[in-house]
């Protein structure tokens, strides 16, 4: 859309079971806020919304794993992941929620008007219903075989593997989430919007129109679903939390949570729209408003066919004009996972990089999902800080503001006249505010930010082919005119980096002492030191002759091996501790008798020689002294120890087991072994400081092991 009058720009809203991670803020919330700030500094009319997405089932099986209600759930998780988006500088002009009261009206009243107007099919059906718990199955309460991919673990409503949408009903081989019953069918009325009905329309706007400005991801899914064939959609539900079907005959039955939930962008909007004292209904209404959400690949379906074909079906609203949705992120190689605690939370990744915001918005809008899966590493992180940051960016800046303390007293001198490189540079600045411009309004936040680190590499290279510490000694004229030209560049990149690294750009406004403005279109004085994104591609001198910059400090740090490390225990920790509550456990086995138990006879022994069996990977040749004699034992944990660490052990020992040649060598008898957890081979000995003491939870299954 050429030249929008106001931007309405949504983030979807995060479902509040559980905190925010890498992979929310590297899919949805850095790229629209990078475009928000972006269209902000441009003097554009921008209302960026979003909220806790609080119905739906995952919120009340969540409760019900933890013994507490929904809305404690969604208390609890609300004010957490607001709390997080604060953090990163995430500027929502509103964070709302869905159990608010104008999002409960404005859903309401959005249903009311398409089911008085008759857009909905009224149907009584079978859906499924768990007897056991006496409540119906829908959505993620159901698990089953997809019937498109076949992944076995589809929920009722999406299946996560292929992506495909289905209603419960066609999952094969059923299963209740809530108590693993298989559903029987039961009968129930229901509203369905008729989706094939949109056919035409959603072929024409998305098809036709979109074809060529949307992503190719999101335009290739649209149209599978279109060619597919679409049906109608029950957009009800038999479950008691949720917004109330606000008509009658629908006790007990409330919205489906994907009906409600992208109508809270719009009671975000109204709820903005009132505080700022502002007119809501240009912002969804009006043809010269540009409408964008931001979500995940997972979320295509609901902002391209069905959400749209809401509001075509009330007929008031605009269409989005774009909806870039991401791909994934993954970390470390494995799919993040809430219930695997493998992910970076957000609230954590601060408790260990206090004031490091930027460093994780750089990161993960350099490594942006943005046109498939991508990979999030801690070695990666490092390398962008300490390479990237620290190196270029950060260093720039330092030796900029150093110099400018050191020869001048931190005043900006005036130039003398330009060299040709100086012209050249002072020309290569002025063209990057478009080029960053033109990549972010194709969405492509990755090449906007590698240009805007190509800022700061210009502003390197020429420190260092113009050498001003070397000049300083010979030519004051031309190291006035080399310092005023650094000090150019480093004020261009304090507006530049704002979308991008904001926490930096404020502290790199208040080193120059300079401050940013919105550009507007109408030719507005220039206020004294205050920057507007359109001076840096004009002739305007950014910062001043005579201007005094502040005090230096450094914009980054180097982040040290150590540092990574413990992130990367942290996984690992984690990962165990999966595997220990996924491993398959052996199981106990026949019953032994008392008499059978008496038989044997176990003694503390002491390992007094220990070598390895020639040609043998596996074997070690023990003589242990049994308190009753000293025998040869062949033991099989080569793989586990090397002979002079077990020298001296105490050690359990069956002494009474029949005598067995092991490679001609008499073993008489077996040293009790147990496996931990993560494999490791320890002796079962009555040293309680061997790890098998620390908790009978660390035994794995105490097989013993010869
Ligand atoms: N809660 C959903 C998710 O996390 C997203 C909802 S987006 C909205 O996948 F449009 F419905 F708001
Ligand atoms: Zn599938």
């Amino acid at each position: 859309m050429q030249d929008p009058k106001r931007y309405t720009i949504t983030a979807a809203l995060p479902y509040t079971n559980g905190p925010v991670h890498i992979g929310h803020l590297a899919g949805v919330y850095v790229p629209a806020d990078i475009y928000a700030r972006f269209q902000r500094l441009q003097g554009k009319d921008v209302a960026f919304v979003c909220g806790s997405d609080e119905h739906g089932v995952p919120i009340t099986l969540k409760a019900k794993k933890e013994g507490i209600t929904p809305q404690q759930v969604v208390d609890k998780y609300h004010a957490i992941i607001k709390q997080s988006f604060e953090d990163f500088g995430i500027t929502f002009d509103n964070y709302s929620r869905t159990s608010a009261k104008v999002h409960h009206d404005t859903a309401s009243e959005f249903f009311k008007k398409l089911y008085d107007e008759g857009k909905f099919i009224e149907e009584v059906t079978e859906q499924l219903y768990d007897a056991e718990a006496d409540q119906f199955l829908a959505d993620r309460f159901v698990v089953g075989t997809c019937p498109k991919c076949g992944n076995e673990e589809s929920y009722g409503d999406q299946c996560e593997a292929c992506g495909t949408t289905h209603n419960a009903t066609d999952l094969i081989n059923p299963k209740s989430a809530i108590t693993g019953a298989v559903p029987t069918l039961k009968e129930t009325k229901h509203w369905f919007l008729p989706l094939d009905q949109y056919e035409p329309f959603l072929k024409e706007w998305i098809l036709k129109d979109h074809k060529k400005d949307w992503k190719t991801n999101v335009y290739g899914q649209c149209k599978s679903w279109i060619d597919d064939g679409l049906r109608p959609r029950a957009v009800t539900r038999d479950l008691d939390w949720g917004i109330p079907v606000p008509v009658e005959g629908a006790e007990g039955k409330v919205l489906y949570v994907w009906f409600d939930a992208p109508i809270g962008y719009i009671s975000a909007t109204k709820e903005w729209a009132e505080r700022e004292g502002k007119d809501w209904e240009p912002y969804w209404k009006s043809d010269d408003t540009k409408l964008l959400h931001f979500i995940g690949k997972d979320n295509i379906v609901f902002h391209c066919i069905i959400f749209p074909s809401m509001l075509k079906a009330d007929g008031t609203y605009i269409m989005p004009d774009n909806v870039p949705a991401n791909e994934f992120l993954n970390l470390e190689g494995n799919k993040i996972s809430t219930s695997k605690n493998w992910a970076v939370w957000l609230h954590e990744y601060l408790e260990d990089f206090p004031g490091q915001q930027d460093v994780l918005r750089y990161t993960l809008t350099a490594n942006a999902p943005e046109t498939k899966d991508n990979d999030f590493t801690w070695a990666d992180l490092q390398a962008k800080n300490n390479n990237e940051l620290v190196a270029i960016f950060g260093n720039f800046i330092n030796r900029v503001t150093v110099l400018t303390h050191k020869y001048y007293d931190g005043v900006v001198p005036a130039p003398a006249a330009f060299s040709e490189v100086d012209e050249k540079t002072l020309a290569e600045l002025k063209a990057y505010p478009a080029v960053i411009e033109s990549s972010i309004e194709r969405y492509r936040f990755r090449e906007a930010q590698q240009e805007l680190m190509n800022v700061a590499r210009l502003g390197n290279k020429y420190l260092a082919d113009e050498e001003p510490w070397k000049t300083i000694k010979v030519d004051e004229e031309r190291t006035k005119t080399i310092m005023y030209v650094a000090l150019q560049i480093a004020s261009a990149l304090a507006v530049l980096s704002e979308p991008f690294i904001p926490f930096t750009s404020v502290k790199l406004k208040n080193m120059l002492n300079v401050s940013s403005s919105p550009s507007t279109s109408s030719g507005q004085a220039k206020v004294e030191n205050s920057i507007k994104w359109a001076d840096v591609s004009t002739n305007e001198e950014l910062i001043t002759p005579g201007h005094t910059i502040n005090k230096n400090e450094l914009l980054f740090s180097k982040i040290e091996d150590t540092q990574i490390q413990a992130q990367l225990d942290k996984l690992a920790a984690s990962k165990l501790a999966n595997e220990i509550a996924n491993k398959e456990v052996t199981p106990q086995k026949d019953t032994c008798t008392f008499d059978d138990f008496t038989k044997l006879d176990m003694r503390v022994g002491t390992i007094i020689e220990a070598e390895k069996m020639p040609k043998a990977k596996k074997l070690l040749v023990l003589k242990v002294d049994t308190g009753i004699d000293i025998r040869t034992i062949v033991s099989g944990i080569a793989e586990s120890f090397t002979p002079e660490e077990i020298i001296g052990k105490q050690v359990t020992v069956l002494v009474n087991l029949a005598p067995r040649a092991l490679r001609g060598v008499d073993s008489e008898g077996m040293i009790l072994m147990t496996e931990m957890p993560d494999g490791k081979l320890v002796f079962v000995n009555p040293d309680t400081s061997t790890p098998l003491s620390a908790g009978s939870d660390g035994v794995a299954n105490g097989e013993t092991i010869n």
